[in-house]
């Protein structure tokens, strides 16, 4: 069980102003339309089918929504800016969702029946918060955030190399543009709590960052050994790639030093998705 949250109050007006300042940007720059900003006439049908795979994980993930949003709004209710920002980032997160398993079956890469097995087999399980406190669940959705957008980043850049597929390389454009800004609005959030209790939030850093992993979707899905090996081929994203895209620009936006990072306790383990 994740610890019930109780508000600074001195962090409440910043947190909220985040939020409005995030929710400002997105609405003058970065909304985008699935219907309208995806050419959709321009999928290929002969894309390399490994990087659909790769496409159906990542839509896996984005189908625990509902999850993500009924079990973290309890955690965060007390705090206006927290709890407005996830409403909004849920409506974000909807829309991953659907785009890429709209490529899925416009590609021709899947038919409704196998969609309709991918969706059974991810509400088959429940995901759950995989840290046990408000503020490592911050932790945890900075990383994931970012961790995320180098992803779809570096999956648009293997589809080029790989057939390419203009309705998907633009897809994961967009997607990728609103990954990195959910990272900003974490990351912002965590300086004003680095900046309240440096230490305790230390803690949550050194217990989450140096524990970190990305999500294990292959078993979930049932994929065969060959199409994991297939996927990993990719590269999309390994250890190194989250040390160095992940790990130092988070340590370095915050302003927190390696030496700061060292393990003073035995760390819990992060476990699956988060969008
Ligand atoms: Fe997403
Ligand atoms: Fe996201």
């Amino acid at each position: 069980m994740t610890a019930p949250f109780e508000p600074v109050p001195t962090l409440e007006a910043p947190f909220w102003r985040l939020y409005r300042d995030f929710f400002d940007l997105a609405e003058r720059n970065r909304r985008w339309s699935i219907a309208d900003d995806v050419p959709w006439g321009r999928c290929n049908p002969q894309l390399d089918p490994a990087i659909a795979h790769v496409v159906e994980s990542f839509c896996a993930v984005e189908l625990y929504l509902p999850d993500y949003t009924s079990k973290i709004l309890p955690v965060v209710r007390p705090s206006k800016g927290r709890t407005w920002f996830y409403a909004n980032w849920g409506y974000e997160e909807s829309k991953h969702s659907l785009a890429l398993a709209d490529w899925l079956l416009r590609s021709g890469q899947r038919s409704d029946g196998q969609m309709a097995d991918l969706e059974r087999s991810v509400f088959a399980r429940e995901w759950n918060l995989p840290q046990d406190s408000h503020l490592g669940m911050l932790v945890y959705a900075t990383v994931q955030e970012l961790a995320t957008a180098v992803s779809y980043r570096n999956l648009r850049r293997r589809c080029a190399e790989h057939g390419g597929d203009p309705a998907l390389e633009r897809l994961l454009a967009l997607v990728a543009v609103d990954e990195q800004a959910h990272y900003d609005f974490f990351r912002r959030c965590l300086g004003l709590y680095l900046a309240h209790d440096r230490e305790g939030t230390l803690e949550q850093l050194r217990r989450v960052m140096n524990a970190f992993t990305m999500p294990a979707i292959h078993d979930l899905l049932g994929e065969s050994r060959q199409r994991v090996a297939r996927i990993r081929e990719l590269s999309i994203f390994d250890e190194d790639t989250y040390y160095r895209e992940v790990y130092l620009p988070v340590l370095a936006f915050l302003g927190v030093d390696r030496s700061e990072m060292r393990n003073r306790m035995p760390h819990k383990k992060s476990a699956p998705p988060a969008a």
